[in-house]
């Protein structure tokens, strides 16, 4: 606990120092996020192509979802409506830089004057670097991706519109300015991160998550789950620093503040209530669906804004390293660990971790997911919050830690290597921490139950 007072001293410290320049530009940004148009609606908004003057719309998919009712009822209304497209449905699940590359190559070829992304986080994503690359011709790969990795260079050309349609429940990326690759020399994920990739429009569908086999359905909603525990947890706003020298360079994940708590605490409270009971094992159940869909959705403006910490920044290696491990449920050709579940699986050793920071918010998480708090202690919210997502994840027959995804304790070190340069995420932790405290988070997750 002493860690913990110095921490929030020199924090507090931190925070007058950085007050005057840092809140009046950090507010501004935070309102922007309402103007994200979501679209709850059962149609494919062929009169918004039409409003945005389409002449030729760039459809993306992957292989899987081309055949399914989705990406049929899209095509239908836009070949009803006498609308001039493409469709790309080479998008690959999980996406590496060498299929963004793919993506982008084809959307250079036409000239589009809207994209339409048809599914999963995997897509919607893959079309956010098309359309940018598309729209900035001679940049270099590298130049927008994020720094260290990439040049991290702002943006500053316009896009073309783009209507996301997410069809799992899910990563939010319909509501984000976020992408992301897996950079396979590096052997984890990045991506590209500004507000200018966000989705004009999303259409929220909860028709299109019924046909979601039972483990993505699982994968997708430990995504959301962790969405709101990191954003809510995430390092405060006007802790947050240095602060950019230009406001162009305020990153896109600000700290968790008053208007993101409160998409994220929403989201984690419809997570509590749909997903263990209905939302994965019955597909027929369409409100729990629905709801999950809608979850989805609030999660994303709550991290979209607030950022995530240290599950998403310890996922990206845990996703890119993999071995031979074939995820259940995944109709894909390559191995693969979801991205839900390679977040999902270090969050109980992580919200012990972060615990000490903020431990009311830790507690009241622990109670959203069904925990007892009455006679719980400010000391007992981390253990409380790690034992009630265990419990969690063992309901829903998760994968049990690592070691079942195929990691050993000698991964460790390519783990944390890995995790290092994700520091665009990781330094939104409420708490600092060492390689050594990455090195024990992954080694505490190598076995869950
Ligand atoms: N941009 C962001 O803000 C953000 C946030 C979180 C995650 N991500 C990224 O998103 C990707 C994961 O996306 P995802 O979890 O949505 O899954 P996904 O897009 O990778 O799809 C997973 C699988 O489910 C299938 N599928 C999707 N919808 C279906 C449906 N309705 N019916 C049947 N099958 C369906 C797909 O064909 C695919 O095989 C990762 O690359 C992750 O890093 C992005
Ligand atoms: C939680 O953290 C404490 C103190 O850091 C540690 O002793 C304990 O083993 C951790 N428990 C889990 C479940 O990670
Ligand atoms: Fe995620």
């Amino acid at each position: 606990m002493n860690t913990s007072v110095t921490m929030t001293t020199r924090q507090a410290e931190h925070c007058r120092q950085q007050e005057r320049k840092l809140y009046a530009p950090d507010w501004l940004t935070c309102w922007s996020f309402l103007c994200v148009c979501v679209c709850v609606c059962v149609c494919v908004c062929v009169q918004d192509l039409q409003n945005m003057r389409a002449g030729k719309v760039c459809v993306m998919t992957d292989r899987n979802l081309a055949g399914l009712p989705p990406m049929r009822s899209v095509l239908e209304s836009l070949v009803r409506s006498g609308i001039e497209h493409k469709v790309y449905d080479n998008v690959r699940v999980e996406p590496t830089d060498t299929s963004f590359k793919e993506a982008i190559a084809f959307a250079k070829k036409e000239s589009f004057d809207v994209f339409v992304a048809v599914g999963g986080g995997s897509v919607i994503d893959t079309c956010k670097a098309a359309n940018l690359y598309a729209c900035h011709p001679d940049a270099d790969f590298l130049d927008f991706v994020n720094a260290p990795i990439g040049r991290g260079k702002p943006i500053t050309g316009a896009l073309k519109p783009l209507i996301a349609v997410p069809t799992t429940a899910g990563t939010g990326s319909e509501t984000t300015g976020v992408a992301i690759f897996d950079f396979e020399h590096l052997k984890a994920k990045t991506g590209i991160a500004s507000r200018a990739i966000k989705p004009t429009l999303g259409v929220v569908d909860p028709l299109h998550t019924l046909h979601m086999p039972e483990r993505v359905a699982a994968n997708s909603g430990f995504d959301v789950l962790c969405h709101a525990l990191e954003s809510y947890t995430a390092l405060p706003y006007n802790m947050r620093s240095p602060c950019p020298p230009n406001p162009i360079n305020r990153p896109a994940y600000q700290g968790s503040n008053p208007i993101s708590d409160v998409w994220s605490r929403h989201a984690l409270n419809v997570v509590a209530k749909y997903m263990k009971r209905y939302a994965v094992r019955d597909p027929e159940d369409k409100e729990a669906r629905s709801s999950m869909h809608l979850a989805s959705v609030f999660a994303g403006i709550g991290f979209g804004n607030a950022g995530v910490h240290l599950c998403h920044g310890m996922s990206y290696p845990i996703a890119g390293n993999v071995k031979t491990h074939k995820a259940k449920g995944y109709n894909v050709d390559h191995p693969v660990v979801p991205h839900g579940l390679s977040v999902v699986l270090t969050s109980p050793a992580v919200f012990n971790f972060t615990a000490p920071m903020c431990p009311e918010r830790h507690l009241e998480a622990a109670q959203i997911l069904g925990a007892d708090v009455s006679r719980a202690k400010r000391e007992d919210a981390g253990p409380l919050l790690a034992d009630t997502l265990r419990r969690f994840l063992y309901d829903l027959e998760v994968e049990d830690g690592l070691e079942a995804v195929g990691y050993s304790k000698e991964d460790v070190p390519a783990l944390v290597k890995g995790t290092i340069p994700q520091e665009r995420v990781t330094k939104l932790s409420p708490r600092e921490h060492t390689e050594e405290d990455l090195s024990h988070l992954f080694e505490a997750s190598m076995k869950l139950y």
